[in-house]
C-alpha cells in the first residue's frame, strides 16, 4: 500500500532531539520543529522513548510514511558502530530494528553529518555541483559527508583525522572555539590547517561548512585559503532533518 503523509526527519544530538515532517517538494519543514532535550542518560531505550514521542506528536501529518533518524555516530546497515558524543551503550545497537519495533513504521538510520550532506545536496549549497563535495559540520564534534557526483559515501568520519597530535574535532570544532574562548582568527588558523590536510587527501571540488556556526561564516570564511571554494551551508541546522527525511523516502 502506498505510504501517506510527509516523511518525518529526526535528528538525535548530544543536547536535543529534534524532529519535523518535511515537504520534500519544497525542501522545507511542513510544520514547526519539535525539540525535546536529550535524556541525561542517552541510552538507546531512553532516546527511543523521545523519538516515539516526536513521532506521536506529528502522527497526523506523517501518516504511515517512513522516518529518517540521524545519530552522531558511524552507522553501517542500521547498526551503530561508534559513540564519540553519545552514550557508549549505542555501540553495537541495531538502531533500525530498535526503532522500527518501537514505532511500527519503516525507519532509516544514518550518520548526522551524512544526513546534513544529503540535505545540502538536494536543496542547498551542493545542488548542481559536479564532482566531490565535502560537507563538514562544525558543532560539538566535526562531522563530515562526502558526496561524489550526487552519491553519498557514508561514514567518512573526517573529524577524527589528527590535528596537533589529537583528534581534529577536539581542536577545530565549534565546541573547541567556545571552550577555549578562541578568537575567530585563532580558530580560523586551526580550520585552515585542518581543511588543508583534508584537501591534500581528497581534493574536493567544493567544501560546505555546516552546523550552527555556518550562520557566522563571514567571521572566518574570508580567513581560509584553500584550493576548493568554501561556502556556508544553506539549510543551517535544518539540513540533517531534511536529509534524513529525504533518505527515508528514497531508500
Ligand atoms: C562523530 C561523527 C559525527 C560528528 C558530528 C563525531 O564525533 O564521530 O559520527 O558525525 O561527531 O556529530
Amino acid at each position: 500500500m502506498a505510504k501517506t503523509g510527509h516523511p518525518l526527519g529526526i535528528d538525535i544530538g548530544g543536547s536535543g532531539i529534534k524532529g519535523a515532517p518535511v515537504d520534500l517538494d519544497a525542501g522545507e519543514f511542513a510544520d514547526e520543529r519539535l525539540r525535546i532535550p536529550t535524556p541525561d542518560e542517552s541510552t538507546p531505550d531512553a532516546v527511543a522513548d523521545v523519538v516515539a514521542e516526536i513521532a506521536e506528536h506529528f502522527a497526523k501529518e506523517t501518516g504511515d510514511a517512513s522516518i529518517g533518524v540521524t545519530v552522531p555516530a558511524v552507522v553501517s546497515r542500521g547498526i551503530v558502530r561508534t559513540a564519540a558524543n553519545i552514550d557508549k551503550s549505542w555501540v553495537g545497537t541495531d538502531a533500525v530494528a530498535l526503532l522500527e519495533q518501537r514505532l511500527g513504521r519503516s525507519v532509516v538510520v544514518l550518520n548526522d553529518a551524512d544526513a546534513a550532506g544529503v540535505g545540502e545536496l538536494h536543496y542547498g549549497a551542493g545542488r548542481n555541483v559536479d564532482g566531490l563535495v565535502l560537507v563538514a559540520t562544525l558543532g560539538t564534534g566535526i562531522g563530515s559527508a562526502l558526496l561524489s557526483s550526487g552519491a553519498l559515501i557514508p561514514n567518512s568520519e573526517l573529524g577524527h583525522l589528527e590535528l596537533d597530535g589529537v583528534d581534529a574535532e577536539t581542536r577545530a570544532s565549534s565546541n573547541a572555539r567556545d571552550t577555549e574562548d578562541l578568537s575567530w582568527e585563532d580558530w580560523a588558523e586551526r580550520l585552515q590547517r585542518y581543511f588543508a590536510h583534508v584537501e591534500d587527501l581528497l581534493w574536493p571540488d567544493l567544501i560546505v561548512i555546516g552546523g550552527g556556526v555556518s550562520k557566522k561564516s563571514d567571521r572566518y570564511l574570508p580567513l581560509l585559503h584553500l584550493r576548493a571554494p568554501v561556502v556556508p551551508a544553506q539549510l543551517g541546522n535544518a539540513a540533517g532533518i531534511i536529509g534524513a527525511a529525504w533518505m527515508a523516502s528514497n531508500q
